[in-house]
């Protein structure tokens, strides 16, 4: 018999700014879980990665369930009303649509969720973040799942050796595309490099097509070439016994890396690892962070959680991204801490240049180029 693990998240309100989702928040999502165990979901945990909420739930009823979905989206509104009343700076950020239809995918909240049958022991993690996207775990799935050098298991476990499968998501172009590694991990890491347009959606086991790991892409989409926004995300991942250690899981994240989504969504940050305690960036809004929660599934319990980055082995990952924040915060509205203009949340760049309109004069001499007409040498035109 299947379990389902759904992850669904939501930024309803922040005490104060985008700082932190409080415990009345999280007090008003439990009572609507809790009154739903047995009826719809089997457990659940509730936390918060700074401003954003995370349900974490466990039932029979498979992906993108409407009954999961509508649950997760009561316990959004009723904290909702709780930000609303204590006048929470952002109440109601992320429930885009006014009323819930089907599942919640386009209605604001993020979704990550796997079906699978419970192993003899069946350890997960669960990864939650603020102030960053979900290509965010571009990098480290990639690790995770395709570099020996962080995951021994590639090498050593005989499940692991035919390597894993990759569905990376085209967010402006609405497709995806599942590349397996290792033989194809070059044009893998020619498309999830490029944060701009690609993002790692699930990985799979080839050896039997088992479920992995599953990312919240949901927000990062444009619809009809406009800008949506993107999300905090949060992600799921299954180790051991064919699956990378939990260590192996854990183990990118202790040499931090940039990722889009610091302060007012426009900025590079590093990545931090923090235990839950210490999820509450407020350093210029973060910098970026991740908390990792390990649990045991137990015919559908969760049993945990064990806060795996509260482990001092994550002291020097912290002092590096502090480090990291340092140097990147000199450069103000310069990039590369400014994000590129496509991946900005907001900017008053196009105001500025509407203001500039008439000032702006043509440069003599110079051809002008069609925008977007800038040619570049591919490799095969390299001889
Ligand atoms: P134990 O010997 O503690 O079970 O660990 C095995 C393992 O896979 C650790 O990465
Ligand atoms: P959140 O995405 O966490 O709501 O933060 C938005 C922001 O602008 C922080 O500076
Ligand atoms: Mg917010
Ligand atoms: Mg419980
Ligand atoms: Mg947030
Ligand atoms: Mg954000």
């Amino acid at each position: 018999e299947k379990i389902t693990v759904s992850v669904i998240k939501a930024d309803v309100g922040g005490l104060c700014g985008h700082t932190l989702a409080p415990e009345d928040l999280l007090e008003a999502c439990e009572g609507v879980l809790e009154e739903a165990v047995d009826e719809i979901i089997i457990d659940y945990y509730v936390t918060r990665c700074g401003d954003d909420i995370d349900l974490i739930m466990t039932h029979k009823l498979g992906c993108d369930n409407e009954k999961v979905h509508g649950l997760a989206w009561k316990a959004f509104e009723e904290a909702t009303k709780v930000a609303k009343e204590l006048k929470l700076y952002g109440a109601g950020q992320d429930l885009l649509a006014d009323s819930f239809s089907g599942n919640v995918r386009g209605l604001g909240p993020g979704c990550a969720e796997m079906e699978f049958v419970e192993r003899k022991s069946e350890p997960i993690v669960v990864f939650c973040c603020d102030k960053t996207d979900p290509t965010a775990f571009n990098l480290p799935l990639f690790k995770m799942f395709a570099d020996p050098f962080n995951t021994a298991g590639l090498v050593f476990d005989p499940s692991m050796i035919s390597g894993f499968r990759f569905e990376v998501h085209d967010v402006i172009g609405h497709k995806k595309v599942y590349l397996d590694t290792p033989e194809e991990m070059y044009m893998l890491l020619a498309l999830i490099g490029d944060y701009e347009r690609y993002a790692i959606k699930r990985v799979y086991r080839r050896k039997d097509n088992e479920i992995a790991a599953v990312v919240s892409t949901e927000k990062i989409n444009y619809i009809a070439g406009e800008y949506v926004g993107k999300d905090d995300p949060v992600a799921i991942v299954r180790a051991q016994s064919g699956f990378p250690a939990v260590g192996e899981v854990l183990e990118p994240f202790a040499n931090p890396h940039f990722v889009p989504g610091w302060m007012r969504g426009s900025h590079w940050g590093p990545l931090m690892p923090v235990s839950e305690e210490d999820a509450k960036p407020t350093r210029f809004d973060g910098p970026p962070r991740i908390m990792a929660l390990g649990f045991q599934l137990c015919d559908g319990m969760l049993v945990g959680p064990n806060d795996l980055f509260e482990d001092k082995g994550f002291d020097r990952a912290r002092e590096k991204a502090l480090e990291m924040a340092d140097i990147i915060r000199r450069m103000g509205p310069f990039q590369p801490h400014r994000l590129p203009a496509t991946m900005m949340e907001y900017t008053t760049v196009p105001k500025v240049l509407k203001a500039l309109e008439d000032r702006f004069i043509p440069l003599e001499g110079l051809e002008l180029v069609e925008e977007g007409g800038v040619k570049r040498k591919d490799r095969g035109d390299v001889e």
